[in-house]
């Protein structure tokens, strides 16, 4: 450990330690139950997500200084069954001259016993300016490894700005590695000096040589910048997804200011292959950089931040409160009649316990954390309420998340409306933790997510000839 590394953990500590004192005495309104949050100040997107001797872990982008972003480092949760987290502290701090400005993404590789975590080293120079130009900022490929999760070995920088293409700017970032047969692949995000965004391969041998592949691109352009890609197979589909900024026009309109989404790939991502067009993996206000790894019983297990960059049109109210952001609760994806589907991990079951049972109508409040089903709505229409402030409702295909109130301090804290067109409506699931709502339409084939704000729990549910359960989870 260096002088560096000493001076963050003290640091870090503190602000941890004084956040907990914070919240005991003047207490805690909009913390999760079942999300994962920062301990104190900013979280961003899920890192080196995986299961390794039956322990899941979930690194995450952590700026603790600061409840509106800073330099980043990688905090680390851990748990037996995705729903009871513990945190284990700060993991890898920008405390090496290829990572001073950041600790960025990057991801979990497992083989022989060891984790693999692969990350983007950021440093921005001085003289350059870092958002557009190939001088500004080194985005370096990291790997650093352990056999735990908890004891590190040293951090060793693999590739820098020259080993990238030389038509690339200076946003190469968020490695994911897998292995196809005795080779491992890496995957980045990049944009062009012509703002094209795309996806870099990288091969190796050895974990630890590599060596430009090939790129991935849409056929025609597709956003500036490519972030967070992830490439799995589920179920015989393949699967490229990438968190995309720069889509603009009419079809972008309404949603928000950058998208998470998949193209579905025919024929082999390494060699000649055709890009589906792209599908959101959410349409709700807050979702952003998902993350996936195949848990041991083969699983494909997905978790993203719940929450937006850039974002100007709302002011987080717990942001006051010193802390900011959560992830989404761990979600299985699934393929269904060959489309991509999303549920809550099983694991929750455990958790739920039935306090209703009802056809037709359903009334519930004072439960902040809990989770309703309708099921076999053949009715064109459907509304759910909550907080009175919350409305989810479909008609003539279309499912709509909207806010009544706009305002800054409402339930909404400054959103209104999202929507997809999702065709007949067949079942939903809401899952409400006490500052978010997830939202599964037809058995998770559409997605809503969403934090809200309310000063007391309530959920109305219209949905004639339905059958509509409520389950309390806390
Ligand atoms: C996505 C992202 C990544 C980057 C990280 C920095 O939200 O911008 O591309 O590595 O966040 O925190």
């Amino acid at each position: 450990m260096n002088a560096l590394t000493r001076d963050f953990v003290n640091l870090v500590n503190t602000a941890e330690e004084n956040q907990t004192a914070k919240e005991q005495t003047s207490g805690a309104q909009f913390r999760e139950k079942l999300h994962l949050m920062p301990p104190v100040g900013w979280l961003n997107d899920p890192n080196g997500l995986c299961q390794m001797d039956g322990v899941f872990h979930a690194f995450f982008q952590y700026s603790p200084f600061n409840a509106e972003g800073g330099v980043k480092m990688w905090g680390h949760y851990t748990s037996t069954n995705l729903i009871d987290w513990e945190y284990k502290g700060v993991s890898l701090y920008p405390d090496q001259p290829f990572d001073c400005h950041g600790v960025y993404s990057g991801s979990a590789f497992l083989e022989d016993g060891t984790m693999y975590l692969y990350y983007t080293g950021n440093v921005k120079l001085e003289d350059g300016d870092f958002d557009y130009i190939n001088t500004g900022r080194e985005a370096n490929t990291v790997l650093v490894t352990t056999k735990d999760g908890i004891h590190f070995g040293s951090k060793k920088e693999l590739l820098r700005n020259s080993d990238y293409p030389s038509d690339l700017t200076c946003h190469v970032r968020d490695p994911k590695v897998w292995k196809k047969d005795d080779t491992y692949y890496m995957i980045q995000g990049a944009r062009t000096k012509n703002d094209v965004g795309q996806a870099l391969i990288f091969e190796s041998s050895d974990k630890i040589n590599w060596h430009f592949h090939s790129r991935i691109e849409s056929e025609k352009p597709f956003g500036y910048m490519w972030e967070c890609p992830d490439y799995f197979e589920t179920d015989g589909i393949k699967i490229l997804s990438s968190s995309v900024q720069g889509l603009e026009g009419k079809e972008w309109a309404d949603r928000n200011v950058y998208q998470s989404g998949y193209f579905l790939v025919d024929g082999d991502i390494l060699d000649s292959y055709k890009l589906s067009p792209y599908h959101l993996w959410d349409y709700g206000f807050d979702y952003y950089a998902p993350q996936s790894f195949e848990a041991e019983d083969g699983r494909r297990i997905h978790i993203s931040w719940m929450g937006m960059p850039d974002c100007e049109e709302y002011t987080n109210p717990t942001t006051k409160d010193g802390w900011q952001h959560c992830f989404t609760f761990p979600r299985e994806v699934f393929i269904k009649d060959g489309k991509v589907c999303q549920k809550p991990v099983h694991e929750l079951d455990a958790k739920k316990q039935q306090l209703q049972d009802v056809q037709n109508e359903l009334t519930q409040s004072g439960c902040p954390v809990y989770e309703v089903n309708v099921d076999g709505i053949k009715e064109n229409h459907f509304q759910a309420v909550l907080s009175d402030e919350l409305i989810l409702n479909y008609e003539n295909g279309r499912f709509q998340m909207h806010f009544t109130t706009k305002s800054k301090t409402s339930v909404s804290a400054g959103r209104s409306l999202r929507y997809a067109e999702v065709g007949t409506l067949e079942n939903v699931k809401i899952l409400a933790d006490t500052s978010s709502v997830e939202v599964f339409v037809n058995d998770g084939e559409f997605v809503f997510s969403t934090r809200y704000y309310p000063n007391d729990y309530k959920i109305v549910v219209h949905s004639p000839s339905a059958h509509i359960t409520f389950d309390k989870i806390q």
